[in-house]
Parts: C-alpha cells; sequence; structure tokens
C-alpha cells in the first residue's frame, strides 16, 4: 500500500523531525511513525533524520587525514553529498576539514536530495539542534574559531537551539533537487569523494544493484563511495542486499576507513 499526497499525487515522503520540534511544525509530513513496519508494508519511502557529526561519518579522524593524503597533489577535489537531507551531514564534512590546509579545492560542496521539500528546507539555511550536537559544534568553535561559520541561538519558545550557517558557511555548499539513480551520471568521474549515507534501504533491490553498477562504471581514478551503518543494517534492509556488499560486487575495493570504497 501506497499513501498518495493528495495535491501531488506524489507518494508521500514521511520526516522524521520529531527530534526537531521546527521542522516538525513546517513540514507537512512530520511526526513518528515505525520505521520498520513503514518500509515492510510500503508507506515509507525515506525518513530524512540526520544530525550534525553523526558518529560513523564525522566522528573519524581518519577519514580526513585519509582525503587531505589522497587529495594532497590535487587543485580540485568534486564533494558530493547524496541524500543530505538538510545538510547536517554536509556542514559536518565542511566544519571537520576546518583544520586542514588548502581546503577551498574541496568546496563548494555539492549536497544534492531526490527530496524536493527537503531541499526548499536546507535552502533557508535553518538547523533545528540537539543538546549533543550543540556540544559538538560548541567544541569546534571554540577549538578553531570559527564562529564566523555558524551563529548559534536559543529558542527557548521552541526548546531548542537552532544553528544558523554564516555566508561564509553558506557559500562552501550547493544545494540541489537530484536522485542518485540518474544523476550519478553528472558526478565527476576523477578525483570524486561522494558521500552515500545513510539512504540504500529505502532503494529497491534491482536500483541499487544497478546503482552501485552505474557508479562502478562511471568513476574513476581517486574517486570514493562512502557509505554509512544503516546502508548496512539488516534491522532495515528487510531482505535485501547491504550497501557494501552490491559495492563490493560491483567491483570497488575496501579502504582502511569504514564504509569508505574506492573505485
Ligand atoms: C535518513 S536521511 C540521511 C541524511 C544524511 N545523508 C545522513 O547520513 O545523515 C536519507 C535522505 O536520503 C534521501 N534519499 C533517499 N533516496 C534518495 C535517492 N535515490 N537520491 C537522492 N536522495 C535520496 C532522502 O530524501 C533523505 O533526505
Amino acid at each position: 500500500m501506497r499513501i498518495e499526497n493528495q495535491n501531488t499525487s506524489q507518494p508521500i515522503c514521511f520526516k522524521n523531525f520529531s527530534r526537531a520540534v521546527y521542522n516538525s511544525r513546517k513540514i507537512k509530513y512530520g511526526g513518528s511513525y515505525n520505521l520498520q513496519e513503514g518500509l515492510e508494508k510500503g508507506y515509507i519511502k525515506h525518513t530524512n533524520n540526520s544530525w550534525m557529526f553523526r558518529p560513523g561519518l564525522y566522528k573519524c579522524r581518519d577519514m580526513y587525514s585519509f582525503i587531505s593524503n589522497t587529495y594532497r597533489h590535487e587543485s580540485k577535489v568534486n564533494v558530493y553529498d547524496y541524500g543530505c537531507s538538510l545538510g547536517y551531514g554536509t556542514y559536518s564534512f565542511i566544519l571537520g576539514f576546518l583544520r586542514r590546509k588548502n581546503i577551498e579545492k574541496y568546496f563548494p560542496v555539492m549536497a544534492k536530495d531526490y527530496d524536493k521539500d527537503i531541499i526548499e528546507e536546507a535552502k533557508k539555511y535553518t538547523l533545528p539542534l540537539q543538546y549533543g550536537e550543540l556540544y559538538d559544534i560548541k567544541k569546534i568553535l571554540r577549538q578553531e574559531n570559527i564562529n564566523q561559520f555558524m551563529s548559534l541561538k536559543d529558542d527557548s519558545e521552541k526548546w531548542q537551539y537552532i544553528a544558523y550557517p554564516t555566508d561564509v558557511l553558506k557559500n562552501k555548499v550547493c544545494f540541489s533537487v537530484a536522485d542518485i539513480r540518474d544523476d550519478y551520471e553528472n558526478i565527476a568521474p576523477i578525483n570524486s569523494f561522494i558521500m552515500a549515507t545513510n539512504f540504500w534501504p529505502y532503494i529497491p533491490q534491482d536500483d541499487k544493484i544497478k546503482l552501485a553498477k552505474n557508479l562502478y562504471y562511471r568513476l574513476e581514478k581517486n574517486s570514493y563511495i562512502k557509505i554509512d551503518m544503516f546502508d548496512n543494517n539488516q534491522k532495515y534492509l528487510n531482505g535485501s542486499t547491504p550497501a557494501e556488499t552490491l559495492l563490493l560486487d560491483a567491483g570497488f575495493k575496501k579502504t582502511k576507513i569504514e564504509n569508505l570504497f574506492k573505485k
């Protein structure tokens, strides 16, 4: 069973913004749901939940060293964040890099999501935060003196903090609507670092197999794909294949960084 949006006849995209009251008030389909049941019964197309410095991704210092070392001789690196949602992961990636030299070559990060509503929200540059995220950001802001990148506000009416990226940070990201299943054709084959995290279980099995192969044939030298724990998590795969297996079967090779694969 698939529930249709009465206005557009599009499948309803359930948004899990229970963690972000601010957005659940603004987004049409906010509210809670049972993810596993929703996936099994087919009424959930995807969720948009994300947050700053998601552990499997951005608390991984080795990843930044790995990237810096890999691209040390390159003057331009193409960074993509597919399934970017509001951009928490994209901003985390950028903030995580600030400590390093010669970083402008990584920007702007091409942040893409196939959900039009979420890209519209992302372009408002308003990020509701949980306490843990606030703590992480403050730690970085203090250490690196980067408050030029984000201002933090206590929105006491809504019982939460909000981060507003400044123009300096906004200029390092370019948001657009795109489905990775077609858009892989727009990825630069060489020197591309692609974040494709925490959405593979939402893609039907046949499409996932095709996607892994298409990415493999599209990419060339010095290109990488990063996935995350959710993409391999049996609990949500509903019998379909983990992204790691699909990427390896397509020909990608593991790297020393967890869930990072090399063409
Ligand atoms: C659970 S969120 C993950 C957000 C972020 N990547 C992270 O790791 O925190 C999944 C996002 O992927 C997007 N998505 C799902 N399938 C997609 C596809 N085929 N192409 C582009 N975006 C997709 C959804 O719209 C949603 O915003």
